[in-house]
């Protein structure tokens, strides 16, 4: 129950009413303002949710002024550095790290979810091959729901499971898949005795006419990077499953709706941007011209990769890849990677530039990922379908958690309406 609150007075009428604030365990407090409508008989207005906080969670925190990320508390630093994405999956879904058993036991489950069903293939052939495998991902994604009919009664907790694992452990197999059609090479299977990510790697680049073996830094680089990617509170794509959620809609058509937001360039479509702009910049000699592009209000052109809602400092993440890629490079890649040259320098000088520095717009997540991507041999329009792998483990937690939660119910929010006011219909003979 609150015990502080706000006092809001409407200076028209000059009724105050009591606001409840309601603490949680680590950043700001809410206010509660479900009665705001009922008592004042106005709607808030928070155009792209900056001040409105959609729910309770207790999966991530972020604190966008220190730049720091927590996994159920646990730092990103220390996941990234110790943990596995499985593990992180484990700890998302179930709020604390497995014991040694519990560990073995789920991948156990993800292992046996891996396959998709045979007649999901031919679903692949109705694509042209140059699709976007984003496209591909909502379309295969959302008809899961399809073929699992087991596992799509969302009160029911066993279902819920079920089918979160499945989503988990399937979405390699899915994204594997686009990638092999859009180069007409034939599906590889998962092969169970491999790792998450050797898993995914060798679905996507061993043929079978001749031997693959993963490479172990390759693997590692890319498990990191699942873990850095897992989840994010409540960003766009979170929040989209929330809301397609709270209808009652079916796990897999929710996750289908995530995929959908993820793919745009504001959001997780910005890793794949990325590398265009850095592409189209091609040069250190042009970072100045492009930086004026970003500054100018007239140009639609944005630093990709660079800004954040919540970050106002570093993004953890940035760094912990921006780090990672030294490595890859060093052994995986060329240490000089004109690339990484490139966008080191870009962040070096836009970073001492007024402009980004006044609106405290640092490298986000998605700025250096596509780096090692790229060295692993993973192509551009691939680079979002591994966002939403990874992004998948919080969305099925996110999801679990909203429809757990005694408070749920549809979202529906409400509009400042600014359309015509009520008139008569006008037949064709009287209209100018
Ligand atoms: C992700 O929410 C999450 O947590 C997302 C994510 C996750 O893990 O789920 O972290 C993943 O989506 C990372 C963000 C990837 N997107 C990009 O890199 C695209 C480029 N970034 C911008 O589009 C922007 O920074 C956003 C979308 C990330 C954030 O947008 P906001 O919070 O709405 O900020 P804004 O547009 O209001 O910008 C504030 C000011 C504006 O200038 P003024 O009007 O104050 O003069 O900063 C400017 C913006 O024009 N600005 C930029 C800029 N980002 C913000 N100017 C140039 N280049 C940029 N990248």
């Amino acid at each position: 129950m609150a015990k502080d609150t706000v006092s809001v007075t409407d200076n028209v009428t000059g009724k105050t009413i009591e606001l409840p604030i309601y603490h949680g365990t680590l950043g700001p407090g809410a206010v509660d303002i479900g009665k705001f409508f009922r008592e004042f008989g106005y709607v808030t207005f928070d155009p792209g949710f900056v001040s409105t906080a959609s729910c309770r969670s207790s999966i991530t925190y972020i604190d966008g002024e220190k730049g720091q990320l927590l996994y159920r508390g646990y730092p990103i630093e220390q996941l990234a550095e110790k943990s596995s994405f499985l593990e992180v999956a484990y700890l998302m879904l179930h709020s604390e790290l497995p014991s040694q058993d519990e560990q073995q036991a789920f991948l156990e489950k993800i292992t046996r979810h891996t396959m998709i069903n045979e007649s999901l293939k031919s679903f692949y052939q109705g694509f042209n091959h140059d699709a976007h495998p984003m496209a591909i991902m909502v379309g295969v994604v959302g008809s899961l729901s399809a073929f699992y009919h087991d596992s799509t009664d969302i009160r029911n907790p066993e279902h819920r499971e079920i089918a979160a694992h499945r989503l988990i452990a399937k979405m390699p197999t899915i994204a594997a898949a686009c990638y092999k059609h859009s180069i007409g090479e034939p599906f590889i299977y998962p092969q169970n005795a491999l790792s998450y990510c050797g898993n995914l790697l060798n679905m996507m680049f061993s043929m079978p006419c001749e031997s693959y073996e993963v490479d172990p830094v390759a693997q590692k680089a890319l498990d990191m990077i699942f873990i850095l990617h897992a989840d994010h509170e409540q960003n766009a794509s979170t929040s989209t499953i929330r809301l397609a959620g709270s209808s009652a809609a079916n796990p897999f058509a929710c996750v289908a709706s995530g995929i959908a937001a993820l793919w745009g360039p504001a959001h997780g479509g910005a890793n794949e941007a990325v590398l265009h702009m850095l592409d189209e910049i091609g040069d250190v000699k042009n970072i100045p011209k492009f930086l004026e592009k970003a500054k100018d209000k007239e140009d639609p052109f944005r630093l990709m990769g660079f800004g954040h809602r919540i970050y106002k400092n570093f993004d953890p993440r940035a760094t912990l890849i921006r780090k990672m890629c030294h490595e890859v490079l060093s052994k995986l890649g060329d240490e000089n990677d004109p690339l990484f040259e490139l966008a080191l320098k870009l962040e070096e000088i836009a970073l001492q530039d007024d402009y980004f520095k006044q609106r405290q717009l640092y490298p986000n997540v998605d700025f250096y990922s596509g780096i090692i991507y790229k060295v692993l041999g993973i192509p551009t329009n691939m680079f979002t379908v591994m966002f939403a792998i990874a992004r998948t483990v919080g969305w099925v937690a996110q999801w679990m958690e909203m429809i757990g939660d005694p408070d749920q119910r549809i979202a529906r929010p409400r509009q400042l309406y600014e359309g015509p006011v009520m008139r008569d219909y006008v037949e064709f003979s009287k209209r100018s």
